[in-house]
């Protein structure tokens, strides 16, 4: 059946509101409710295999790197594994030590993607196992990997990845779980993450359900030139996402920072022509988020929070420019949902802006060549 994007402006739009039926796809018959645990058989690893694996190193390029950031927290706190992910395009260029009880992980939409396809290349050169996240089944990164999980989005077209990445996501979420529980992670954490995890498809949606009012926000943020997207921990990687999206389709300069770096030297560039949004879940970190907020609304920086319900801006709530409260899932799946209100500020940015949201400038669905 020949995939079109129907009655919407753009496949973007498409595949933004596809992503609760996608999202049902990736976890359909992998998750154990019984034993608290993921179930992918595609990884080709036993139990054995899996406790053997000393640290996890994920590689990707762009917005899959930035994914694969957020799924190096859920498997360090999750599994209790060193784990970080790195661009891959560097990777092959350092001389990487490669060992034999890292799990390497490649992730890609396309599989196709030069520059992640010889990163696993080099890394099985050396005599590392690489699996691999992909979307595209029979993709050469796909053909390439030992093992892995297909992400089971459908096709993507739009050069902006949205679905996929939500997938990505997901994927790490059921790999950490599977990771953590032949480990220490407890049958009763087990459980609770996967009933997280089930419970995100709903959430998304009812994200989806805030479009209107996303697209009033999306408005004010595209008259700006410049923005910051600050998070952190588990927030940054999902700012780093939010600007990746909205300078891809928007044009504008947007630019990730960790909350805890503005004052180390961004905070010179706040100013009233200067947005800035914010990841603040409702986590440990939460009053530290705030107080940063307070020193941005000080030097007359326009703020919008990307936040949950139960978060007191205190004096700021009648000064915000925006405030968007996501469903609260378990602290560790936030990341996913916090992320999914950037994907429709960008969208809506882009189309106030009159881009071809599709095929932004100068940008391939997938980079084949070097
Ligand atoms: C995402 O919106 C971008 N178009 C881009 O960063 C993309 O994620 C990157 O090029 C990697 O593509 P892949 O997932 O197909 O490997």
């Amino acid at each position: 059946e020949a995939y079109d994007a129907g009655e919407h402006d753009s496949f973007m739009h498409k595949e933004l509101l596809e992503q609760p039926a996608c999202a049902e796809a990736v976890l359909r018959g992998r998750l154990d409710e019984r034993f608290g645990t993921g179930h992918l058989g595609g990884l080709n690893l036993d139990a054995r295999e899996l406790r053997a694996i000393r640290r996890v190193k994920i590689l990707g390029c762009g917005s899959a790197y930035y994914v694969g950031q957020m799924g190096a927290s859920l498997i360090e706190e999750l599994a209790r594994i060193p784990a970080d992910a790195e661009a891959a395009s560097e990777f092959r260029y350092r001389n990487p030590i490669v060992e034999p009880d890292t799990l390497y992980v490649a992730v890609s939409q396309s599989g196709e993607t030069i520059d992640t396809l010889l990163a696993v290349q080099e890394i099985q050169r050396k005599g590392g196992r690489v699996i691999g996240l992909v979307n595209v089944v029979g993709s050469a990164i796909a053909r390439q990997v030992d093992g892995g999980i297909y992400l089971h989005s459908g096709p993507e077209v739009a050069v902006a990845s949205t679905k996929a990445l939500t997938n990505m996501f997901l994927a790490f979420g059921m790999l950490a779980v599977q990771l953590g529980r032949v480990r220490d992670l407890s049958i009763a954490d087990g459980k609770r993450l996967i009933a997280g995890l089930t419970r995100i498809p709903e959430q998304i949606d009812q994200v989806l359900a805030t479009e209107a009012d996303l697209a009033l926000v999306a408005k004010r943020l595209a008259e700006a030139e410049s923005l910051f997207f600050i998070g952190r921990v588990r927030g940054f990687p999902v700012a780093r996402e939010g600007a990746q999206k909205f300078k891809e389709i928007t044009y504008r300069h947007a630019e990730a920072y960790q909350t805890s770096e503005l004052k180390h030297g961004p905070l010179a560039l706040i100013s009233p022509e200067v947005p800035t949004v914010a990841i603040v879940p409702d986590d440990e970190l939460v009053e530290r988020n705030v107080a940063a907020l307070h020193e941005i609304a000080a030097r007359g920086g326009p703020l919008v929070v990307i936040t949950h319900e139960s978060v007191d801006l205190g004096d700021l709530e009648g000064i915000v420019a925006g405030r968007i409260d996501v469903p609260r899932n378990e602290r560790e799946l936030d990341p996913i949902l916090l992320t999914i209100p950037l994907q429709v500020l960008a969208y809506h940015a882009a189309l106030e802006l009159g881009h071809d949201i599709d095929k932004p400038r100068n940008l391939a669905k997938s980079v084949t060549v070097e």
